[in-house]
């Protein structure tokens, strides 16, 4: 570290992600609401020390309330609002972002069925404004952190926008990007029709991070197959430089829900729950409402499980939190009504007037009550819970020992692993709990930041050393 802040003194960290930690809620009112935005990328960036944030505020607002919100995002939250027309987002978030980028990515080609040139096209419009606004900011040695794949051509487009000079070209421009999503094999990702595009666009990068080992090997493979071009195990040989790649694995924030947990309200509402459902076995699922999350998978699996086991209705509740999300897309909606009609079969089959073996909340949740439910569960994390994971998920490859892994479109196997997660004695919990808890206090989100940003000043000091790009 001493030598990385000889050579770059104070280089400031700029964060770069399609979606901005305060959402703006249109209102009937004269003057638009803010709300927290949830999700993932929003949640692991939150504690990051950085000089300032740019994204999409959610909404299109008023021209005359423009100069006003930038403001208050600007002070508030040191937030620099990239504004688009609802036409654009439309175009950029839903119908290429969401629409075409993320069933390739998850491996969910049944979701994407026609390429949508005028939604690529928003996704270019979209990348470049994003290049031009940051643009006008960046001071020299700058580092510039770019998240998910709505933004793959910004590298690209940022360098060249640099290179045209605002105010006068800036030197020693560190860029990294990381992706939160899957990266799937080479055969998958090359139907994307832009596959080239999208590579070319994030390869303006010094450093590409992934969550996993076998994402950021399909990508090397992909660099390699679509634009023939000479990798190693961790770099890309892209115009003449290295472009380094890692994988970074995400984690989350212990501290907060050990702290949560001993919260007043948290513990009243524990007490409350803890009444509710006494002598049942709680199973929590948290996810937001995408076809990735296989919530269906979840529910046939519990139907499964209480038609081979009669003895447990009325013994175990799954409280399932579905948060909504892209409720624009039409795929969306269509699993809202699935999921629906699912609970509504299992709750009438299996629930009587005192008991319903499914609470499904389709909102988002507080903080308290998510802490509450967790620490309630013995089918999830806390409390010593049993843990059933994917092994299609990312954590999978590395919470392997300690958790329950299955085949979520194995309904049997799934069924079976809800059965040896309400009947796993005590001390076996705790020893699976205490392996758990071992990886994930120590793989924070906080680690996770802090280890690619650490990564991206060693790619500025050696660049540094390097010809400009
Ligand atoms: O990487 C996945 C992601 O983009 C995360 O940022 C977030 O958890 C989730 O998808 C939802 O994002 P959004 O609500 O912006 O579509």
């Amino acid at each position: 570290p001493g030598l990385e802040e000889a050579i770059i003194p104070e280089s400031r960290l700029l964060l770069v992600s399609n979606r901005l930690p305060i959402t703006i809620k249109r209102s009937d009112q004269a003057y638009c609401d803010f709300s927290m935005s949830s999700g993932g990328v929003v949640a692991g960036l939150a504690g990051l020390a950085k000089t300032m944030w740019y994204g999409w505020p959610g909404a299109q607002v008023p021209n005359d309330q423009v100069a006003y919100l930038k403001e208050r995002l600007l002070n508030e939250h040191g937030a620099v609002p990239i504004f688009m027309d609802d036409e654009l987002s439309d175009r950029h978030y839903n119908r290429f972002s969401n629409g075409i980028l993320w069933p390739v990515l998850h491996y969910h080609l049944g979701h994407f069925t026609l390429f949508d040139e005028p939604a690529w096209d928003g996704y270019n419009e979209a990348n470049r404004l994003f290049a031009r606004e940051i643009a006008k900011d960046v001071q020299d040695n700058d580092l510039i952190w770019i998240h998910d794949y709505h933004l793959m051509l910004l590298p690209a487009m940022l360098r060249e926008e640099l290179n045209k000079g605002y105010p006068c070209r800036r030197k020693n421009i560190t860029i990294g990007f990381f992706l939160h999503t899957p990266f799937p094999s080479p055969e998958i990702y090359r139907v994307l029709p832009v596959c080239d595009k999208i590579l070319h666009g994030v390869l303006h990068c010094d450093l590409i991070g992934f969550h996993t080992y076998d994402y950021m090997r399909h990508f090397l493979s992909s660099c390699a197959s679509v634009l023939g071009l000479s990798t190693t195990p961790n770099s890309v040989e892209f115009q003449g430089k290295l472009v380094t790649v890692g994988v970074f694995p995400i984690g989350t924030d212990p501290d907060k829900f050990s702290q949560g947990k001993k919260k007043k309200n948290v513990i009243k509402r524990m007490e409350t729950l803890r009444k509710k459902f006494k002598d049942v076995k709680i199973i929590v699922g948290i996810d937001r409402l995408d076809y990735i999350k296989g919530i269906p998978q979840k529910l046939y699996a519990l139907e499964a499980f209480l038609t081979g086991h009669p003895e447990w209705v009325g013994k175990v509740v799954l409280v399932q939190v579905a948060v909504p999300s892209r409720q624009d897309l039409k795929e969306y909606r269509d699993l809202h009504a699935v999921v629906s009609e699912l609970v509504g079969r299992i709750n009438s089959e299996f629930g009587t007037v005192d008991f319903m073996p499914i609470h499904f909340i389709h909102k988002s949740v507080s903080f308290d009550e998510l802490a509450a439910l967790y620490s309630m569960s013995d089918v999830c994390l806390e409390r010593h819970g049993v843990l059933i994971l994917s092994e299609f998920t990312g954590a999978a490859q590395f919470l392997k020992d300690g958790a329950l892994i299955v085949n979520p479109w194995n309904t049997e196997e799934l069924a079976d692993s809800i059965h040896t997660a309400v009947t796993m004695d005590n001390e076996q919990r705790l020893i699976n709990y205490r392996k758990l808890a071992e990886y994930v206090n120590k793989r924070t989100t906080a680690c996770w930041g802090t280890s690619f940003v650490a990564e991206l000043r060693r790619a500025a000091c050696s660049r540094a050393a390097e010809k400009e790009w």
